[in-house]
């Protein structure tokens, strides 16, 4: 017998101390195991081909004819009891592996999933959604124009003249070059023009948008803020028109006990120009009148321009910003909150406004 491992003596089959001997470590190796992994290892020592016991056994073959029943019969009682004692630390460790395995995978089927943050809309854009959305239930349509707009359809077509102080009253973006005559729109009245252009009368249109003035970012400045613009063309459209349309949106946006107030005012592309206030039945501090932008009957000249002919038709417009109205309508005191981009800001007036 050469092939034994190193250290690993062959005990005799016939002694029954020497086998006792193996079988006990066998079983003391067995018992110490305390994973499935390292019980792996122990079978393979004490009962592998190269195990004292197996090599024993393999002697068999050799012995006297009168010796080998006695042999047989130890060997036999022996490898069955070190067989016996893996297959019971098999089922031990194999009951422990899976009582491991339930409570390491344990899946608890009542916590709640871990959710990104659906984020919210912004209060500007919910606002302006359900302002087009009013004047859609009347039958109106949405209008868009270019936020870089011709210096031509922002003043001249409006009526301002070249030297109105309107055009530096109003603080505008010029885009270079000073030649292209190109500008960020002051306000959304030049989609009036480009309404008139494009659509074929009667026009009703809502035209919500961008607009940009040089003014400093402060509580109730912002360089860029949103307008809406309205637009009626019409036979026979009257002041009476101008002032039922505006009176029934302020009910819808402040609620039925709301009513519109109209100040004569000036603006170059209405006449007769009025400054339009609503009386805010919710307003903080109790209700009362609050400026909210300005109205009027389309000026003539501006038809004109428009190719729109003035003794068969007249229309009114007024226009409004979306950043006053959330300020007053929601209790916004600072328009800073308003561009900041702050998630709580927008979540708190959930989807609805
Ligand atoms: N465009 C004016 C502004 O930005 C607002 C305005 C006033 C619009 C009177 C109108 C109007 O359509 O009729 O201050």
């Amino acid at each position: 017998m050469t092939d034994t491992l190193p250290g690993a003596a062959i005990p005799n089959p016939l002694d029954e101390a020497a086998i006792t001997a193996a079988v006990e470590d066998a079983i003391a190796a067995i018992s110490a195991a305390s994973s499935l992994e390292e019980l792996k290892a122990v079978r393979l020592t004490h009962t592998g081909e190269k195990s004292p016991l197996s090599l024993a056994n393999r002697v068999i073959g050799g012995l006297a004819k009168e010796h080998k029943a006695a042999a047989g019969k130890l060997m036999g009682s022996s490898r069955g009891r070190v067989n016996k004692a893996l297959a019971a630390r098999t089922e031990v460790l194999e009951a422990e592996n899976d009582a491991r395995i339930l409570v390491e995978e344990t899946v608890d089927v009542t916590s709640a999933p871990r959710r990104r943050r659906a984020g919210a809309r912004h209060p500007l854009s919910t606002l302006q959604d359900r302002v087009s959305d009013i004047f859609v239930g009347m039958g109106w349509e949405i209008a868009e124009g270019p936020e870089v707009e011709s210096e031509w359809f922002n003043f001249d077509a409006l009526n301002f003249k070249p030297d109105h102080p309107a055009r530096e009253m109003q603080d505008t973006f010029f885009v270079e070059p000073p030649e292209a005559h190109l500008l960020m729109r002051t306000h959304t009245s030049p989609v009036q023009v480009r309404s008139m252009l494009e659509r074929e009368v009667p026009i009703y249109v809502l035209c919500p948008g961008k607009v940009f003035r040089t003014d400093e970012l402060d509580a109730t400045h912002t360089p860029v803020f949103h307008q809406f613009e309205g637009l009626a063309i019409d036979k026979n459209l009257s002041m009476a028109d101008l002032r039922g349309t505006l009176e029934h949106f302020a009910r819808q946006m402040f609620g039925d006990e709301a009513s519109i107030r109209l100040r004569p005012n000036y603006f170059p592309f209405t006449e007769p120009s009025a400054e339009l206030d609503i009386w805010h039945p919710g307003a903080k501090g109790g209700p009362r009148w609050i400026e909210w932008g300005g109205c009027g009957m389309v000026n003539p000249n501006v038809l004109r321009a428009a190719g729109i002919d003035p003794d068969i038709y007249s229309g009114f417009a007024f226009g409004m910003g979306i950043e006053r109205t959330l300020m007053f309508r929601n209790e916004v005191g600072d328009m800073r909150d308003m561009i900041e981009g702050d998630v709580r800001f927008s979540e708190h007036f959930g989807m609805e406004i």
